[in-house]
Formats: structure tokens, C-alpha cells, sequence
């Protein structure tokens, strides 16, 4: 296999800013690969670490202990600055220029030749979807969507072949975000890697091809994403109503008990639980109203782990869970309203 584009091994790095303050030890031992052609989403809550492996990555920050190369470089090698593009997670450009100048001081920064520059810059101008009307405004003018897009295009503009964008999706409104996704998956399709970090989950799990998860300084998760999405548990949703005296037979094994919309919602991880759930409340004389197996989504996961290294206990399976299609809104059964939710969680 060819030489990954991006290869980090054992990087730590610990911060030691004020003499008073305990040293921040913000990566505690991070190992990557990323390879020419894929896109890959670094994923990780506030302070996880992902801005700072980046900048070490850029060779803006020297790691404490730990090696790697990017393009195949050392971090931080000029040669490979020109093959790299890089949005930072807050673009601060010279507030006086209009997009096409700053664009024009980029090109030539990456000795683009002027007279192709133009048309180039145009071009990744509409590929981001600034307005006409924007491109000779002065920066300071711009909202923060329109400043990210202006950004996207500075890191695509000499055709690089690895973007690293810290954020991207910051700013961008539900279309931006819509278009941004298309516009990475067309950087992919003409061979360019990407590097993605995010904490917008769906944003990465609608492109990325692989993920780490990356928390508290370590990556607790890194797979191609359907794997992730393949080789986590399932959970199986079962909405139904049943007789008080019945409900305590189903707590045991459930990841998740809650009232629904009619009725009650059980969560089971396993088949044999979602069946024996659904024979006991058929037996029972309840009303089943739905069953859905259920994939576990990236944010599931992440919540999963995220969760388990901070050593939350409350159950991630039922986080996101929206109350099934198939059940009607009506009031819920006077004997499930008796009950409290949290005397039936196990
Ligand atoms: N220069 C610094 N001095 C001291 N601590 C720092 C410094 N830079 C970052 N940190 C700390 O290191 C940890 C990781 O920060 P980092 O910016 O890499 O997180 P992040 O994953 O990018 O978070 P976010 O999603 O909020 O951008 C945080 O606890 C942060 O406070
Ligand atoms: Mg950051």
C-alpha cells in the first residue's frame, strides 16, 4: 500500500502556559493514518484535542513527545505545504480585501500563474457558492458563512492534494451545509484527500469514509465508517401499552424504558430481548403498536464512547431515539402515567 499522506505515531503534547497552572496534557498518545484519496473525519467533543493535533500536523506547534509525516514529510516541511490546503477553525483574513483579492494574494503565495489565476479563482469561488455580488466586497462585510466559504476556497485554490479543514461546516447555515457536503465528496471524486474535523456528526457520517473518535487527548475509536456503523450493536424499539402489574416483568434487560407518545417505548440491545419483550407483553394481553429494529448512527456511537470514558452511566442507546412512526399521538394509558420513568430504568 502507498505511504499514508498523514501518519502520526504515539503524539502527546502537554501545554505548560503559566508556571502556577497544572501542565494540560491536551493529546495523550495519538496514533493516525490517513490515506491519498479518502475522506477522513476526525470526530471529538469541545477540548478533545482536535485543533491542536492539527496544528501539530501543520508544524505550527512542536508535539511534546511522538513523530510523524505528513505528505511525507516532517510536520511542518515547506515542500509539503504546497500540496496541502488548510482552513483553520476561525479564518482570520486582512479585513480590507475583497474575497478575489485575498484569493489573488493566495494564488500568488502558491506561485499560481497569473494569468490562469483569474479564471481559477472564479471558478472555486462558485464551487463554494459565493455570491457574484460578494467577490469585490471587502471581507469585513461578510457574514461568518460567507468568511467559511471564502476559507474553503483559499484551501482549494492551488489544487492540493490533501485539505485539512478544521471545522468547516462552522457558520454555515442547513443549505451551506448541504452544498459544503457535495463540494467534499467532489474533491474526492478528482482524488484529493480530505481531512475533516468536526463535532457536526451528521455532517461527517454523510461523507467521511473513515473516523476516529478522538477524546480527552486519545482516540478512543478509528474504523471506516461503515464498519462503525456495521460491527455496532443494533438496539430494537418496541412501543406498546400494557397493565401496570405487568411493566415490571420487562425492566430486567432493557437499555431503556420510557414513557411514549400511547403507551410505553422499550429499548432491548439483543433479538432475544426485543422477542421475549414482545411475547410477554402479548401474553400479557398488552397492545403492541411497533417494533423497529434500529442501526446505531454515528452520533449513538460517539455518545457510546465519549460517554463510557467519562464514565456517564445514563444509557446512550435512548438518546436519540424518536418516538416511532407508527405510534399515534394520543394520551398516554392511566396506568403507565401512574408510574414514574425512572422507576422502571434499569
Ligand atoms: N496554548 C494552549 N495552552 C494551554 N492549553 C491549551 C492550549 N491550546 C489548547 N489547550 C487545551 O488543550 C485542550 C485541547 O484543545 P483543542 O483546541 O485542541 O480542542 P478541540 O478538540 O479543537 O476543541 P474544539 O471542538 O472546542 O475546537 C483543551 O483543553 C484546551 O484548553
Ligand atoms: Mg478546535
Amino acid at each position: 500500500m502507498a505511504a499514508p499522506l498523514i501518519d502520526v505515531r504515539g503524539i502527546t503534547k502537554v501545554f505548560r502556559s503559566d508556571l502556577l497552572k497544572r501542565p494540560k496534557e491536551a493529546l495523550r498518545g495519538v496514533d493516525l493514518t490517513v490515506h491519498e484519496g479518502e475522506i477522513f473525519g476526525f470526530l471529538g467533543p469541545n477540548g478533545a484535542g482536535k485543533t491542536t493535533t492539527i496544528k501539530i500536523l501543520l508544524g505550527l506547534i512542536r508535539p511534546t513527545s511522538g513523530s510523524g509525516t505528513l505528505l511525507g514529510q516532517p510536520f511542518g516541511s515547506v515542500e509539503a505545504r504546497r500540496d496541502l490546503g488548510f482552513l483553520p477553525d476561525s479564518p482570520n483574513f486582512y479585513r480590507y480585501l475583497t474575497a478575489r483579492e485575498l484569493l489573488r494574494f493566495f494564488g500568488r503565495l502558491h506561485d499560481l500563474a497569473a494569468t490562469d489565476l483569474s479564471r481559477r479563482i472564479d471558478e472555486v469561488l462558485d464551487r463554494v457558492g459565493l455570491a457574484d455580488d460578494a467577490r469585490e466586497r471587502q471581507l469585513r462585510t461578510y457574514s461568518r458563512g460567507m468568511l467559511q466559504r471564502v476559507g474553503i476556497a483559499a484551501a482549494i485554490l492551488h489544487r492540493p492534494r490533501l485539505v485539512i479543514l478544521d471545522e468547516p461546516m462552522n457558520g454555515l447555515d442547513p443549505l451551506g451545509r448541504h452544498e459544503f457536503r457535495d463540494l467534499i465528496l467532489q474533491l474526492k471524486s478528482e482524488g484529493i484527500t480530505v481531512f475533516l474535523s468536526s463535532h457536526v456528526l451528521a455532517d461527517i457520517e454523510s461523507t467521511a469514509d473513515r473516523v476516529a473518535i478522538l477524546n480527552e487527548g486519545k482516540v478512543v475509536r478509528i474504523a471506516s465508517l461503515s464498519e462503525i456503523l456495521a460491527t455496532e450493536e443494533r438496539s430494537y424499539e418496541i412501543a406498546f401499552e400494557v397493565e401496570a402489574m405487568a411493566l415490571a416483568s420487562f425492566a430486567q434487560g432493557l437499555s431503556s424504558l420510557k414513557p411514549g407518545a400511547r403507551g410505553w417505548i422499550a429499548n432491548a440491545r439483543e433479538m432475544d430481548e426485543a422477542n421475549r419483550v414482545v411475547r410477554t407483553i402479548l401474553e400479557s394481553g398488552g397492545k403492541l403498536f411497533a417494533y423497529h429494529p434500529r442501526r446505531l448512527s454515528l452520533e449513538d456511537v460517539f455518545v457510546q464512547h465519549v460517554a463510557a470514558s467519562r464514565e456517564t452511566k445514563a444509557p446512550a442507546v435512548a438518546t436519540k431515539t424518536a418516538p416511532p412512526a407508527a405510534v399515534e399521538v394520543h394520551e398516554r394509558s392511566a396506568q403507565a402515567s401512574k408510574r414514574s420513568e425512572s422507576g422502571v430504568h434499569s
